[in-house]
């Protein structure tokens, strides 16, 4: 066992893990952030995306050991400080950007990223972006409708679904 120590939403998260153990499974499984979903732990599906270091990372492509020292951010550490939901967060549920929600945790901290690197994205480069992002339910529409609106775009030149 090796003891990885890192910075995760905002907190100091230390263990001892495997070689083998994930950071998925790290955060999951040690830290208890089961809002990092695991859908395929074969890192197609985008439902364990968190930031390390500020970049976007699917959780199940990474060695807990790799992200030792690095600063983390998940979904749970996502709200605003007094505790509502985020302008992304928000979007995803006044524009219905969600229906079981397996996948929204991985969505939420995709669009994220996206929206720290290209603040207005268009509809194509949201549906671009997301392209490492599975959803079983929605159809996508109103995942790109939700990332379009967070960003403070018109959304109503966006067709119906
Ligand atoms: S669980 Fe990581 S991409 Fe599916
Ligand atoms: S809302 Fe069910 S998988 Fe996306």
């Amino acid at each position: 066992m090796t003891q990885v120590k890192m910075t995760v939403n905002g907190k100091t998260a230390s263990g001892d893990v495997e070689g083998r153990t994930l950071l998925a499974q790290f955060l999951r499984d040690d830290q208890g952030l089961t809002g990092t979903h695991i859908g395929c732990d074969t890192s197609q599906c985008g439902a364990c995306v968190v930031h390390v270091n500020g970049k976007a990372v699917k959780a199940c492509t990474m060695l807990a050991i790799e992200a030792d020292g690095a600063t983390v951010d998940t979904i749970e550490g996502q709200a605003n400080a007094d505790g509502s939901l985020n302008v992304i967060q928000q979007a995803f549920q006044d524009h219905h950007g969600l229906q079981c929600g397996f996948c929204t945790p991985g969505m939420v901290m995709s669009a994220a990223a996206l929206l720290k690197d290209n603040p207005k994205p268009t509809e194509a480069e949201v549906r671009h972006y997301l392209d490492g992002n599975i959803c079983r339910c929605t159809g996508y529409h109103n995942i790109v409708k939700a990332i379009m609106a967070a960003s403070g775009q018109d959304v109503g030149a966006i067709a119906a679904e």
